[in-house]
């Protein structure tokens, strides 16, 4: 929560909650972090102390979008990983989508990034998966008048009953983010956000918001702008609040500060 970090890697103590545990990050995978830590340990034993855990997860992810079809970026190397990892920092630093998109944007922007960043950013969900709980509120008794969201395709939020019942929803149950291509890292978010097929409240909106549905219609339409744009805001994103020279440190594990 001091910026990219590292600091979600750490393992909580007895003392201490990391911030892997604030409610939030428990719905991460355990094998996303399974990784990072494969891949520090590898590098470890060729070249100690040099790389950090923050470089490793900035190139894994990079590795990542570009394996599933994404674009390929430099990423600029030399963070070092914070010293600090506590759960209770965490709240009011992530996303949720019960936001508002303005409330979003200050929450980017507090991070140096802009709505563009944002919008771009989000079409991450290109891949990937939500729980239940996370748009539950808007397929059962949204709102007085209307018991489905109606920006969503209804079809759609009928689909989702299914897998995600109103009573006892399996917590363990997750649905596609990107209905149409869910496996590919590609521009179809974006279109079929356009068509009231965005899983979650705040990519919905994206599409609707005077703030940003002008960037969803040019990413829609141009997939190699929505690669320019999404490369530009994760070298931002991979830079806020970044540590170097003699802040931080270089860790040898990436579940525990060295000392
Ligand atoms: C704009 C506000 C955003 C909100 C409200 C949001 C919210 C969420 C939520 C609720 C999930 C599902 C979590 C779960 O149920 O396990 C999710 C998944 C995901 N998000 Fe976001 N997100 C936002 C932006 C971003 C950004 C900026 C990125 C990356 C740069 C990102 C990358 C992802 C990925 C890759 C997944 C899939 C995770 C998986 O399959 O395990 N999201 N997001």
């Amino acid at each position: 929560m001091q910026g990219c970090d590292a600091s979600v890697l750490i393992s909580s103590s007895k003392k201490k909650k990391a911030e892997r545990e604030a409610e939030i990050n428990l719905s991460l995978a355990g094998d996303g972090y399974d990784v990072f830590f494969r891949a520090k340990r590898a590098l470890e034993l060729q070249c100690p102390g040099v790389v950090s855990c923050s470089d490793v997860m900035a190139i894994t992810t990079r590795d990542l979008v570009t394996l599933v079809g994404g674009p390929r970026w430099e990423v600029p190397k030399g963070r070092r990983d914070g010293l600090v990892s506590e759960a209770s920092r965490v709240e009011g630093n992530l996303p949720q989508v019960n936001q508002t998109i303005q409330q979003l944007i200050s929450l980017f922007n507090s991070k140096g990034l802009s709505a563009r960043d944002m919008v771009a950013l989000s079409g991450s969900h290109t891949i990937g998966f939500s729980h239940c709980k996370e748009f539950m509120p808007r397929i059962y008794g949204y709102n007085k008048t209307f018991d489905i969201d109606p920006t969503m395709d209804q079809g759609f939020a009928k689909s989702l009953r299914g897998p995600c019942p109103k009573k006892n929803p399996n917590p363990t149950v997750v649905a596609l983010n990107d209905l149409t291509t869910p496996f590919a890292f590609d521009n179809a978010y974006y279109d079929n956000l356009q068509k009231g097929l965005g899983l979650l409240a705040t990519d919905q909106m994206l599409a609707l918001d005077p703030s940003t549905k002008t960037y969803v219609k040019i990413m829609a339409k141009d997939q190699q702008m929505f690669f320019h744009y999404f490369m530009a805001a994760m070298i931002k994103l991979g830079q806020v609040e970044v540590k170097t020279g003699i802040e931080g440190e270089i860790r040898h594990d990436c579940d525990s500060f060295n000392s």
